[in-house]
């Protein structure tokens, strides 16, 4: 039946995602919007703590994590796998070598995000569970400032590889640390009891029929 309502239906849909998943859930919206022109959305990029406070406050339909708060009552749907990998400038002699090892890579200056940052949070479990500690350089809180500083020559860092896969982004690779990439999955979470809108569950049908395979002809890397 959801079919026969294609393009009839207006309201808004309340995504927030955190700061990794800028990358792709525009163009998960592309194809939506085209299909049902009606919808206005209302697009919130955040960090993970600040997803968290957006979602104890009810502000949106869905929720996107890579590393899920504990504790609540979520409905929770895997969307895609999200590898944080090692990166480090083009010219770096890490990039020339097949494997570097975790006590090599911690010799570097790191640059790591901000505090309350699900990449920073991965990161820290990552180095802990090791027993490793990383030369941190420079807490920057924006994945692209990160990697323009990683251009920059300022140090070396981990993100999520689609932080790279949708620009054009040159001079900046990534290394083969051992023990790396660390894997994560995307999910869209919701609160389990508060009722989906219809324009929600529209949307929730679209990710799940559609989604993935939408995001494979997207992907460049
Ligand atoms: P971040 O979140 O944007 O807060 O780093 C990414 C994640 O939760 O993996």
């Amino acid at each position: 039946h959801l079919s026969n309502l294609r393009g009839l239906k207006s309201g808004t849909l309340r995504l927030s995602s955190v700061t990794t998943a800028k990358y792709f859930i525009p163009h998960l919206l592309g194809p939506f919007c085209e299909r049902y022109p009606g919808i206005d959305i209302q697009f919130t990029v955040a960090n993970r703590k600040q997803v968290i406070e957006r979602l104890e406050q009810g502000l949106d339909d869905f929720y996107v994590f890579s590393h899920l708060p504990q504790g609540l009552d979520l409905e929770v749907i895997e969307f895609m796998s999200n590898d944080l990998v090692a990166i480090a400038p083009a010219s770096h002699r890490f990039s020339q070598k097949q494997q570097v090892s975790l006590a090599e890579f911690c010799q570097e200056d790191f640059l790591i995000r901000e505090s309350g940052s699900g990449t920073r949070y991965a990161t820290e479990v990552f180095f802990d569970n090791l027993d490793v500690k990383p030369n941190i350089k420079m807490t920057i809180a924006s994945n692209e400032a990160i990697i323009h500083s990683v251009l920059s020559k300022l140090g070396v860092s981990i993100l999520s590889s689609h932080t790279l896969a949708f620009g054009e982004i040159h001079d900046v690779k990534v290394i083969n640390v051992e023990s790396l990439p660390i894997r994560s999955k995307w999910s869209f979470s919701w609160i389990k009891s508060k009722a989906l809108s219809p324009i929600a569950e529209v949307f929730l049908d679209y990710v799940e029929t559609e989604g993935r395979d939408i995001m494979k002809s997207a992907i460049k890397l």
